[in-house]
């Protein structure tokens, strides 16, 4: 299964991929995991790219595009994977198509969380992740078991740093003027799922995996 998941930030996309790339058994792609990983190590991508994503920036294409295709060459996305948060542009949308059809590949389905804006708002603020395994919590609608501490790595829970309230807003502009256009994209070749993403997370990952066709997720 090849997927791709889009969102507005803070729709719900890491929460849904993980509970996704479970059931399939495929490895969770996501490029803004990727960005956060390497402005934590300090590599020099991570230097280039820390900037603009504090301000709520897209990443140029250029830089986003090669680290989707290197991560195509490894061993474990031949199976399958889920993109969580990429493409985010029609160009980036073209280019993995490009890509894919040089390994034989193509997209099976894309999945479009509807969320409205001002709950997002109320998602980031709330929003705590884990310095460790990346996990998503929310401190009123996901509490950890242990204020602060992960459930999974037991790792400190920390807030994200474009999780302030305006770099929140201009990540809701960007994603409305350049990612809101590839729905169309995945529409026109009929491989779109709109699925409303303002349920709790079991409810929105039931549609999800209704829409996919699978019946029984716990199987
Ligand atoms: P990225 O990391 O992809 O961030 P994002 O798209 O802004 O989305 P988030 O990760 O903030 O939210 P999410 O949808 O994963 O929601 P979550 O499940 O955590 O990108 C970060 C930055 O990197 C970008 O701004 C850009 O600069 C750069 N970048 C990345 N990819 C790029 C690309 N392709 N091109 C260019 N630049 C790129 O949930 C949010 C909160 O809500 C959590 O607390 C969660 O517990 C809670 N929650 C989730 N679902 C529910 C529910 N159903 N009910 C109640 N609470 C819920
Ligand atoms: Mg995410």
């Amino acid at each position: 299964m090849r997927l791709v998941l889009i969102g507005a930030p803070g729709a719900g996309k890491g929460t849904q991929a993980s509970k996704i790339c479970k059931y399939f058994d495929i490895p969770h792609l996501s490029t803004g995991n990727i960005f956060r990983k390497n402005i934590k190590q300090r590599t020099k991508m991570g230097l280039k790219v820390e900037k603009l994503i504090s301000q709520g920036k897209l990443v140029p294409d250029e830089i986003t595009m090669e680290v989707v295709n290197n991560k195509l060459d490894e061993k474990e996305c031949r199976k399958g994977f889920l993109m969580d948060g990429f493409p985010r542009t029609v160009r980036q949308a073209e280019f993995l198509d490009q890509i894919l059809l040089k390994r034989s590949q193509k997209i099976d389905f894309a999945i479009n969380l509807l969320v409205e804006d001002h709950i997002i708002i109320e998602r980031m603020s709330g929003r705590r992740i884990c310095s460790g395994c990346g996990t998503s919590f929310h401190i009123v609608r996901l509490p950890p078991f242990k204020n602060g501490q992960c459930d999974f790595c037991g790792d400190v829970l920390m807030q994200r740093p474009d999780d302030n309230a305006d770099t929140v807003l201009q990540r809701l502009d960007v994603y409305h003027a350049q990612t809101g256009p590839i729905i169309g994209f995945y529409k026109d070749k009929g491989i779109l799922i709109e699925v409303a993403g303002m349920e709790s997370v079991e409810e929105t990952a039931n549609e999800i995996f209704k829409n996919l066709g699978v019946l029984d997720v716990s199987n």
